[in-house]
């Protein structure tokens, strides 16, 4: 990586506005596609737009989760230099479009979202997929582990949280690959939210479930997704656990070039971010978390929510301007 380390420190407080302009930037640039059946179209807007703005900001950037390999991604691939150059050298996560199936078929919650932090402060996941485990905060630390069964967890957390298993709801990605897991986290007689897509935003409810009515989220999805809700989480309060899957040798050796040397260890939330973190996410479609945009004539309206991890401060801000 050849990205100058500027001595600049990392003001999270000063950049915290830019890294909302990015993510808003994104969800308006991927508005016109929503539910346009295109999947592509929508992302690829999406990552123009995060690109141009990042550009803007005064730092010396480096996107440690990206769109993908520098081979198999024009934009915003593992590596990028992004930034003025002038500046702290920051590390970034990003998913211009988390939900690029949700936006090409105008269903709940696609969100554009993007992690700032000082250089060294996130783990470089490879593509890969993850296996995860979340909780909300204010619950002791490690109540729900990766080694539990899925029914340990669920009786787990409601013992831990005072209330029956079937109080407890949780929230898993629709895959046949769950089947078994969502069999056996129904016979606890806990509610089971399935989400069709978008992990990041599945784990974030997890942080207001007096919001959101999730408790815990598992099973397994993409990794840089579970850097990006582990981004999420230092901000908002919760656990998440995640462990790298691999299905062949190529995604090992992905590992092994990301520095990966444990492929089975364990990472916990501060493991994944090591240092305090800023997080913009914005609504493309509505849902739980965050409205999606809106159009009025005349005018174009987001909604982001705005978060930095050294003050726990969660800010809802509404942007809105003429078309
Ligand atoms: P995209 O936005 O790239 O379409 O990803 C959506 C997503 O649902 C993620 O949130 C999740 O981590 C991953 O895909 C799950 O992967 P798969 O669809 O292969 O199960």
């Amino acid at each position: 990586m050849t990205a100058k380390d500027t001595q600049a420190i990392f003001e999270d407080r000063m950049l915290s506005l830019g890294l909302a302009r990015v993510a808003e930037q994104a969800a308006l640039a991927s508005a016109p596609l929503i539910g346009r059946g295109d999947e592509k179209a929508a992302d690829q807007a999406a990552v123009n737009a995060m690109r141009e703005q990042l550009n803007l900001l005064d730092i010396a950037g480096v996107v440690v989760i990206g769109e993908g390999e520098r081979d198999e991604a024009p934009m915003l691939f593992i590596g990028e230099e992004v930034g003025t150059g002038n500046g702290p050298g920051v590390d970034i996560a990003l998913d211009p479009l988390e939900g690029t199936t949700l936006t090409a078929k105008d269903m709940p919650n696609a969100l554009t979202v993007i992690a700032m932090g000082p250089r060294g402060s996130m783990l470089h996941a490879p593509d890969t997929y993850m296996d995860k485990l979340a909780v909300g905060p204010g619950l002791p630390e490690g109540v729900v582990t990766l080694d539990m069964n899925p029914s340990q967890r669920v009786e787990a957390l409601a013992t831990a949280k005072g209330c029956k298993p079937s109080d407890i709801t949780v929230c898993i990605l629709e895959r046949p690959r769950h089947e078994t897991m969502i069999a056996e986290v129904r016979g606890t007689g806990a509610a089971i939210r399935l989400i069709t897509d978008g992990d990041v935003a599945g784990v974030m409810h997890c942080a207001e479930s007096e919001i959101t009515g999730i408790d815990m989220y598992m099973g397994s999805g993409g990794a840089p997704e579970g850097v990006l809700a582990a981004s999420a989480l230092k901000c908002m309060g919760g656990q998440i656990y995640g462990r790298l899957l691999f299905r062949n040798d190529d995604e090992k050796a992905r590992a092994a070039k990301a520095g990966i040397t444990d492929l089975d260890r364990i990472y916990s939330r501060d493991e994944m971010v090591t240092q305090d973190v800023i997080f913009a996410a914005t609504g493309v479609t509505g849902g739980t978390l965050l409205p999606g945009i809106k159009r009025t004539p005349g005018w174009v309206e987001t909604t982001t929510l705005l978060m930095r991890s050294k003050t726990g401060s969660v800010r809802r801000m509404q942007y809105r301007t003429p078309v």
